[in-house]
């Protein structure tokens, strides 16, 4: 027993050891403006073009209904304990796991964790590439007066062509890496703090005028009104990727921005303020989206063309549309780029911890490399959809399945406990928590994969 005893000390400190090591790392100044930039990263694309067009492809409400189960029973557990680890370890997600697991193989979800951080960002970057491709035609005007039919094919040339989709691309690459570059609190935080108030401003705006629409009805009823039928294996499991890809989960996103918290902040807090950030973006977005979809009569399940055909659709129809529209496509730009930034943080952290780069060097060299990633990507092309499928529905979901069982079975009840209390609250939800993430969760997202697989044949779904 005593034997037992001193070697938990000495691991105790060899991990204080490594974290004073780390001590005099960068962080979030402000609480809003880790609430800020924690919000940006969940608040993305994810939200306002994947979910609406997920949601259209597995039956609008009913895949609503089980993405908010997994949002509160999975999203927010797994959101905490990467907090903790990240708070805990003061590392990248890679040396995360070295610190708080020396010697373990754990570090291979560190790993898997930036993998799934260059997958990602080189299609998202693609996605990113449309948004700005569509501000400029905001601006000069060329979605004015279009039908639907024209608002289809103005989509399809700019994605399809080579030299633009990839030009746009390249640009917000580059606004992705002056921003990173510059740092946690002087780079991430400061655009955080300005760029999100303003789209949630512009986002409740664009809802309001699209449930004034006629028709808007069935687009609400469509979103709200689960119809179990439609309920599948596969809709289970986008519905988990989903959930997983919006909350920016399973891949250090989470980790690494919590290793920029100060002690006196309440984690429970910022997992729950950004949780509930994301989904009320996600439903607005569908509010926004969904009635003007079928007031055009457009098809809900018509993918991710979605908010690029239909949108433009309903800033035509509006008084001062070409205001909104130029807001718009700011707006999605800016959703866009406060994800990408936390994408690319994830490698540059990495990079400069663990290869010791400085962080200019390392941010242009993540950055280049998935620059390159993403020039296979853009046209649209099948490694597109493959990078998009694997991440959401197979690589977020194990990365968050392991992070939760090596939070809830492995760091020990006393420093997940501490981490929780460091600004001096009692976390009265702790044994609850603990029972989550131990049993719940982990069994939760094990069922949806091996479901998947049809391993569980028997449950009927
Ligand atoms: N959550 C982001 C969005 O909704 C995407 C993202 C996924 C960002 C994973 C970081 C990590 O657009």
């Amino acid at each position: 027993m005593r034997e037992i005893q001193s070697e938990v000390c000495f691991l105790d400190s060899l991990q204080h050891f490594f974290i004073m090591d780390q001590l005099n790392r960068e962080g979030f100044n402000s609480r809003f403006g880790l609430i800020a930039a924690a919000a940006g990263s969940a608040i993305g694309l994810g939200n306002v073009w994947r979910f609406p067009y997920v949601a259209g492809e597995n039956g609008g409400g009913a895949f609503l209904l089980i993405y908010l189960g997994f949002v509160m029973a999975i999203g927010v557990p797994v959101m905490l304990s990467e907090l903790i680890i990240g708070r805990k370890s003061q590392r990248n997600i890679f040396g995360a796991f070295h610190v708080l697991a020396p010697g373990k193989p754990w570090y291979l979800i560190g790993l898997m964790g930036v993998v799934a951080a260059f997958m990602i960002l080189s299609f998202y970057a693609v996605v990113a590439g449309w948004t700005i491709e569509y501000l400029y035609l905001a601006i000069s005007n060329s979605l004015a007066g279009k039908s639907s039919l024209e608002l289809n094919q103005v989509f399809f040339d700019s994605t399809s062509g080579t030299f633009r989709p990839i030009l746009m691309m390249v640009l917000f690459m580059f606004m992705s890496a002056f921003i990173v570059k510059s740092g946690v609190s002087k780079g991430i935080e400061k655009y955080s703090k300005m760029l999100m108030p303003l789209l949630l401003f512009i986002i409740v705006l664009l809802g309001i005028r699209s449930i004034t629409l006629d028709g808007a009805m069935e687009g609400l009823v469509f979103l709200f009104k689960p119809d179990f039928s439609r309920i599948t294996t596969k809709v289970v499991l986008e519905a988990l990727g989903q959930s997983f890809f919006s909350l920016s989960l399973g891949m250090g996103v989470m980790a690494t921005y919590g290793s920029y918290i100060k002690k006196g902040e309440s984690l429970g807090r910022t997992a729950i303020y950004v949780s509930l950030a994301d989904t009320m973006i996600a439903i607005l977005a569908g509010v926004a989206i969904f009635p003007a979809v079928f007031a055009f009569g457009i098809e809900p399940a018509s993918g991710p063309g979605l908010v690029f055909v239909t949108l433009p659709g309903i800033f035509n129809q509006m008084f001062g549309g070409y205001i909104f529209a130029l807001f718009f496509f700011t707006l999605l730009v800016i959703a866009a780029l406060t994800s990408s930034i936390s994408l690319l943080e994830v490698i540059v952290a990495y990079f400069s911890e663990e290869l010791k780069m400085k962080r200019p060097i390392a941010t242009w060299w993540a950055a280049g490399s998935i620059t390159i990633l993403a020039l296979f990507c853009a046209n649209y092309s099948t490694l597109f959809s493959f990078f998009d499928k694997t991440s959401s529905n197979v690589l977020l979901p194990l990365g968050g399945l392991l992070i939760v069982v090596f939070a809830g079975w492995f760091m020990g009840r006393k420093s997940v406990r501490n981490e929780l209390e460091a600004d001096g609250k009692m976390a009265r939800y702790f044994r609850f928590f603990v029972i989550v993430i131990k049993f719940i969760a982990p069994i939760a997202i094990a069922a949806v994969f091996l479901n998947q697989l049809g391993l569980l044949g028997w449950v009927k779904l």
